[in-house]
């Protein structure tokens, strides 16, 4: 199955996380082969629980580094049913 990523570029979210957010899943896309679509949205006015990323249709909040590797490794990867 195809996966989108849609990461908040909104001045708040960038500035809180979500540009170095950016880079990282860039890089764990690519590293692991991964057939994902990923845009950028601009505010989607939750800017108080960002930086924010939805993950195949699914809101994640205050989302930064760590979680994101985890979130990346458990949504992307498919090992979980
Ligand atoms: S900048 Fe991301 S919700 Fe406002």
């Amino acid at each position: 199955m195809k996966h989108s990523i849609v990461i908040c570029m909104g001045s708040s979210c960038f500035a809180r996380g979500n540009k170095k957010n950016l880079a990282l899943i860039e890089e764990y896309l690519r590293k692991n082969q991964i057939d994902c679509q990923l845009t950028g949205r601009g505010c989607a006015g939750k800017c108080r629980s960002g930086p924010n990323i939805r993950i195949d249709g699914v809101d994640y909040e205050r989302v930064d580094a760590e979680t994101l590797i985890d979130l990346l490794d458990s949504k992307l990867k498919g090992s979980l049913p």
